[in-house]
């Protein structure tokens, strides 16, 4: 694949690069790194031809975009295309700073769920400041959702549905920004989204991966259906897909139980027979869905992005997807899918 070329990101108008940069990284992702490191991946993602970024308030409080806005400074704003998120606000912490094990060595704020109308403007202008841009392309409302929120989905939904939403219609109506969407975990959560809205873009995490597709099909048929296009991240559910079964390999957040683990062996085992990385494979699995404009890289180091670039740049026989169907350990309609569009 060349991971520069584009497609259409749902009827935005707007085309993104099929590799795209996560911004979780640069916001600390289980690893402190320093501003230069943080620019040098983005380095590393722009040289490989990437002109697409995204980046969440979430992501370190604020320094995933600040780092990310400082890079991007130097660049014509037409040349890239950048999605944020909207549904928490950045509150100072002024001594109280609460950890979440995820984003280390947060920036001095906490984070709010916010999902109403003032909240989605003033996260919009927030993150305007802290990008140093005067535009943002795609507004992702972050986090909706009964996994994420439990017993308090249905407030948060509501003060979505009866506030949120509007705020980002009249982003959308006024020209502030091309697109909205989600930014989940969870495919219900983009299923309920396509009933009471219009979006352009679901990003997806974790749940279209060679590891996992349960409950994505009618997703994907309905994106089609209504030209919505799938971002698709945690390609790697972590980790687990990229560095494989190994100790205290990383699963969804956390460390990976004996059931993936043995999943992922199964996996490496077919992959290794077509003398194909298991990452490279995680990389253009979802890729040969034609629901799916982009692939993000999540990645701390220019390692990382070098190595998923390699990854995604590689041909894949189509014989990988049938065996893996075959084994039952890829869904066999998507498979099928694969070996007839490899991307
Ligand atoms: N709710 C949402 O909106 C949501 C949720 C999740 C993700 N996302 C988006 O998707 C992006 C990617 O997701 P993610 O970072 O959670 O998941 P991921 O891509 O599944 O995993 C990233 C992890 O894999 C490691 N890795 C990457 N390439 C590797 C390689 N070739 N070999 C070994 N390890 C490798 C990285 O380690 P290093 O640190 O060593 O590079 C990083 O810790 C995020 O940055 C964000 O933009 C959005």
């Amino acid at each position: 694949m060349d991971v520069s070329s584009t497609r259409p990101l749902g009827r935005s108008g707007l085309k993104v690069t099929i590799a795209s940069l996560g911004g979780g990284g640069l916001g600390n992702f289980f690893r402190v790194i320093d501003d230069a490191s943080a620019a040098s991946v983005v380095d590393a993602a722009w040289g490989a031809g990437i002109r697409y970024y995204d980046t969440a308030p979430f992501y370190g409080r604020g320094r995933s975009e600040r780092r990310l806005g400082a890079w991007l400074d130097h660049k014509s704003r037409d040349s890239f295309v950048l999605s944020t998120k909207v549904g928490r606000l950045m509150a100072p912490a002024r001594g109280d700073l609460e950890e979440d094990g995820i984003f280390l060595d947060p920036s001095p704020f906490n984070s709010i769920y916010d999902y109403s109308y003032d909240g989605v403007m003033r996260s919009h202008e927030a993150s305007l400041q802290r990008l140093g841009l005067d535009r943002i392309d795609i507004l992702l409302v972050h986090d909706i959702g009964e996994m994420m929120h439990g017993d308090d989905a249905p407030g948060h939904l509501h003060a979505l549905k009866t506030g949120g939403m509007k705020a980002l219609e009249e982003l959308r109506s006024a020209g502030a920004i091309a697109g909205y969407g989600l930014g989940v975990n969870e495919v219900a959560a983009c299923l309920d989204c396509l009933d009471y809205g219009d979006p352009t873009a679901f990003l997806l995490a974790g749940r279209l991966t060679l590891l996992e597709q349960n409950g994505v099909k009618p997703l994907l048929a309905k994106c089609l259906e209504r030209q919505v296009s799938l971002i698709v991240g945690g390609v790697f559910n972590s980790g687990i897909l990229a560095t494989g079964a190994v100790p205290g390999a990383r699963y969804n957040y956390a460390e990976a139980d004996e059931a993936a683990l043995a999943q992922v062996r199964k996996l490496e085992t077919v992959c290794a027979a077509h003398d194909v990385p298991l990452s490279h494979a995680a990389l253009q699995f979802p890729l040969t869905h034609p629901a799916v404009a982009s692939v993000l890289i999540g990645a701390g180091t220019v390692s990382s992005v070098d190595r998923s670039i390699a990854g995604l740049s590689t041909a894949i026989p189509d014989a990988l997807w049938r065996d893996l169907a075959d084994q039952g350990l890829v869904d066999a309609e998507l498979a099928a899918a694969a070996a007839q569009h490899p991307g």
